[in-house]
């Protein structure tokens, strides 16, 4: 079957943009939106376009009745319009090479507007060096703002992707099943969007942040090979780079360890990027998060350049200097960067990377440039020969320090580096550093409070060794979860999970779930699942938008969502969320406690 064949309807013979000079000589019957359109006085050129692409079609007394050129020049840009024609290859001079359809054109013989525009918000059409409307207009005008090539292009691409990942995850015996969207308010780290029942009153259901404890239950099951292309919804603070509604890429399998989820993870990540155009080398690099920590200051570092982290603590110590003297002395450590070439920077650039280091929590960016054989900066005097040679300076180059403890130094001295690199120009756009990043720890622990929470989620498997280890020091314990990284960004993550429900119980405790029967009544569904007879297993979820956009020529999440939220969780194109009447709301048995809502 040709693309034509498939295309073809009882009301359109082809698609406007999969006309080629092959199909010179052939009637046609198009359907499409007037992109554009040009009066010549009693001669109209009008560029077509559908899905597939943009299609020049001519109205002249040659061929055209004098009603149809009328209507031609009549017809408003992107009202829809229905064409019969004949297809014929323009004259050499005429050829147009930046269109696919540009050796040809469709002689109209007659025209039908069948859905009349009215003018429309924000152009669809733009020439080359035309920008693009403010995005809150595009936003709020999706339908038009999906009509643009790009977002087309976007779209249909996400489509490829998805096919290829259902394909490569079912050839290899994974199941798709679905999981409820109206589900138990179980928080997960992020916040629920809760759903009012009204036959229930007083009671509500939450929209999944994930379907983590279904696919579990999946395994328990003995439906051992799982996933699901799974909305999640997260009421979270809106970042660049998340959205309160997202797609996953959900798997959970039995019977697997976390090299079998890596080395699965790898293929689909291959397979799916190969449907974009792009060969991946797998398997991925890996990196302890310890490591990664300790060389980036960050759990999903950039490896398209270098700027590692060192540490300067045992050369600094010695020094009379209050700055790292005061932070060494309360258990921090001098850690920082070297900028090769960094030592030509103003004092004003330099006060920006601070500011950097200073929005991310450091009390300061201390510095040192070596140029023209000198060390220079407020600490310069107080170094030892020692600490020069820890610093290991060359000519023009600059050290950025950060002495305080690693919660301080480690995001500060992250986002330095990252500005650094951006500024000298060492991010390569085209390179590709897939990475996992594994051993993640069990919890994090409140300094203050000395209370433990999941760093990946609750359900996730302590390294048994560590268990054994320490056994009363859980802090210590690494998590069997994995995060998988390309270029900074976090695709996806996972974990190995605990299936001894005793073990499961045990976890909910540390996290300060220790009463048994809060524990029943929150996770009892579980708890349920694992005590009847539970398999070893594990899994990993990928953030699909984020994947899309990467592949894409989309800058953001919302250039690959079709109806996405603004950065403050806003549905523009219809106005949501909205305040409902209070009539609707006493249906729900709730009251608004906002006023004049
Ligand atoms: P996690 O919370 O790490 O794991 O989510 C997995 C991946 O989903 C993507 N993601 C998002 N994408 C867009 N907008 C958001 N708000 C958003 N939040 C997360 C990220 C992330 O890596 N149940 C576990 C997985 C498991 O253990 O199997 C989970 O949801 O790319």
């Amino acid at each position: 079957m040709t693309e034509g064949t498939v295309f073809a309807t009882s009301q359109r013979t082809h698609r406007c943009g999969d006309l080629r000079a092959e199909h010179a000589g052939t009637a046609v019957t198009l359907g499409g939106w007037v992109h554009r359109a040009r009066d010549l006085g009693g001669l109209v050129f009008m560029d077509l376009r559908d899905r597939a692409g943009l299609v020049q079609v001519s109205f002249n007394p040659d061929w055209a009745s004098a009603q149809a050129i009328a209507d031609a020049a009549a017809v408003g840009v992107e009202s829809v319009v229905m064409v019969q024609g004949i297809v014929e290859r323009r004259p050499a001079e005429m050829r147009n090479p930046d269109l696919a359809t540009g050796e040809i054109e469709v002689r109209a013989t007659s025209l039908r507007v069948v859905g009349p525009a009215v003018t429309p918000a924000i152009p669809v059409a733009r020439g080359k060096n035309d920008k693009l409307p403010a995005e809150d207009l595009r936003l709020r005008h999706r339908y038009l703002d999906l009509r643009r090539p790009e977002l087309q292009a976007s779209l249909i691409l996400r489509h490829r992707l998805l096919q290829v990942t259902r394909a490569y995850l079912s050839e290899r015996g994974f199941l798709e099943l679905e999981t409820p969207i109206l589900t138990k308010p179980t928080p997960e780290g992020a916040r629920d969007y809760l759903v009012p029942s009204r036959v229930h009153p007083g009671e509500f259901y939450a929209l999944p942040q994930s379907p983590q404890i279904y696919k579990q239950l999946f395994m328990c099951s003995g439906f051992d090979r799982y996933f699901q292309i799974a909305r999640c919804f997260r009421d979270e603070d809106l970042r660049q780079d998340r959205q309160p509604e997202f797609t996953q890429i959900d798997i959970e399998a039995s019977f697997i360890g976390r090299d079998d989820i890596m080395a699965l993870s790898e293929g689909m990540i291959a397979a799916i990027w190969r449907e974009a155009g792009h060969e991946v080398p797998t398997p991925f690099e890996r990196m302890s998060y310890a490591d990664a920590m300790e060389r980036y200051g960050c759990d999903r570092p950039d490896l398209r350049y270098g700027l590692a982290l060192h540490d300067f603590t045992s050369a600094f110590a010695p020094l009379d200097f209050v700055v790292t003297k005061s932070a060494i002395e309360a258990g921090g450590r001098v850690r920082g960067i070297r900028v090769p070439g960094g030592a030509a920077w103003s004092r004003k650039q330099v006060d920006e990377l601070e500011a950097v280091a200073k929005s991310a929590g450091a009390g300061g960016l201390l510095r040192v440039k070596k140029a023209d054989g000198k060390l220079d900066g407020p600490v310069a005097k107080f170094l030892t020969p020692e600490a020069e040679a820890a610093l290991a300076l060359q000519d023009g180059d600059l050290a950025l320090l950060v002495a305080a403890g690693d919660r301080v130094s480690s995001p500060a001295l992250d986002r330095v580096r990252q500005e650094c690199a951006r500024r000298l120009g060492l991010v390569d756009e085209h390179a590709r550093r897939f990475l996992w990043v594994t051993d993640f720890p069990m919890f994090d622990q409140d300094p203050a409070t000395g209370a433990l929470a999941a760093v990946h989620h609750p359900f996730t498997a302590a390294n048994p060794d560590d268990m054994a280890a320490y056994p009363d020091a859980p802090a210590k314990w690494r998590a069997l979860a994995y995060d998988c990284v390309l270029n900074g960004l976090e695709l996806g993550g996972g974990s190995i999970r605990t299936s001894d429900p005793r073990v499961q119980s045990r976890m909910f405790t540390l996290l300060g779930i220790g009463d048994e029967a809060d524990q029943e009544r929150r996770f009892g569904f579980l708890l349920e699942g694992l005590r009847a007879g539970a398999p070893p297993h594990g899994g990993i979820a990928f953030g699909f938008d984020r994947i899309s956009m990467l592949l894409s020529s989309g800058s953001s999440l919302r250039d690959v969502i079709a109806f996405p939220k603004t950065t403050a969780a806003r549905a523009l194109f219809e106005n949501a969320p909205t305040s409902v009447p209070a009539d609707d709301l006493r249906e729900l048995h709730l009251r608004s406690t906002v006023e004049g809502a």
